[in-house]
């Protein structure tokens, strides 16, 4: 997984969330029909992952309103519907395995609540933690050979995961770019930690299902803060010429992505040298 895509600014993100929005309709769902055989301890963690994958993003949609960007806003309700399409497929797993949903989850409480209170760049900076400790757990479920059914259900959430992170270190380069380099350290080493703690509570919180899955917990931690090096380095990294050069290209990497008419990345990194909103 490439951390930032070279050249991709958000309008390339926009044209990729709107193909990717097409390339799921074509594909259609998994086939729900076949029961899936869950072990009861992967039931009740899947149930917690499912309770935070739901939600309506209005706070998240709203930020991203605000900061200024139409293209930038749009991409983020198009991440927000892949995230509710996760909890959906989440729940008729569950519902193939036998299993309901749950209403809430404290965790997701105390993360909503915390993401609630702050701006869009620590709000994103709080969801990547999220993010990169559900890259791990997916892959977990994917490969642990749990159940054919759950093993394509974590294959298909785990290849959005892999997009939302490079979508989101994006944003939050070029949010932190306007900071001193001490600033943008701090706030990366602050981030590092923060997502150790939760793998840690994931990690403790799952481990009977990641054991069921072969995973350890300590291998869980481990992996989790391993991954984050390359996005703290390129979140961190302010300046690149991908998004701040005025002149510099925004490719589409695909045949198929179309970028459409509107204000780029450019747009918000020049913004953001200003010391604009975010
Ligand atoms: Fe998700
Ligand atoms: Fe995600």
């Amino acid at each position: 997984m490439n951390v930032i895509k070279h050249g991709w600014g958000y309008d390339t993100w926009l044209a990729d969330f709107e193909n990717e929005r097409e390339r799921r309709a074509e594909r259609g769902d998994p086939d729900w029909d076949r029961a899936a055989a869950l072990p009861p301890e992967l039931v009740r963690s899947l149930q917690r992952f499912q309770v935070g994958e739901d939600g309506d993003g209005s706070a998240l949609i709203g930020k991203a309103d605000r900061a200024g960007d139409p293209v930038y806003a749009r991409a983020v309700r198009l991440f927000v519907a892949e995230e509710q399409n996760h909890a959906r497929m989440l729940a008729l797993l569950l519902e193939a395995g036998g299993a309901g949903i749950l209403a809430g989850h404290w965790s997701d409480t105390v993360f909503v609540r915390l993401r609630r209170l702050l701006g869009l760049r620590v709000e994103l900076l709080v969801l990547m933690v999220a993010e990169v400790v559900a890259l791990r757990y997916y892959r977990a479920v994917r490969d642990g050979g749990a159940d054919p059914l759950a093993s394509e259900v974590a294959r298909l959430i785990l290849a959005d995961e892999e997009r939302h992170v490079p979508f989101h270190c994006l944003r939050l380069r070029d949010a932190l770019a306007p900071l001193p380099a001490p600033a943008r350290r701090a706030a990366v080493t602050a981030w590092r930690a923060t997502l150790a703690a939760a793998a840690a509570v994931v990690a403790v919180d799952h481990g009977p299902a990641l054991r069921t899955l072969g995973v350890r917990r300590r291998s869980f931690m481990a992996d989790t803060v391993r991954a984050s090096a390359p996005m703290a380095a390129a979140i961190a990294a302010a300046g690149h010429p991908d998004t701040t050069d005025p002149a510099g290209p925004v490719r589409a990497p695909r045949g198929r992505l179309r970028a459409p008419a509107g204000r780029s990345g450019r747009t918000f990194a020049a913004r953001a040298r200003r010391g604009g909103g975010v």
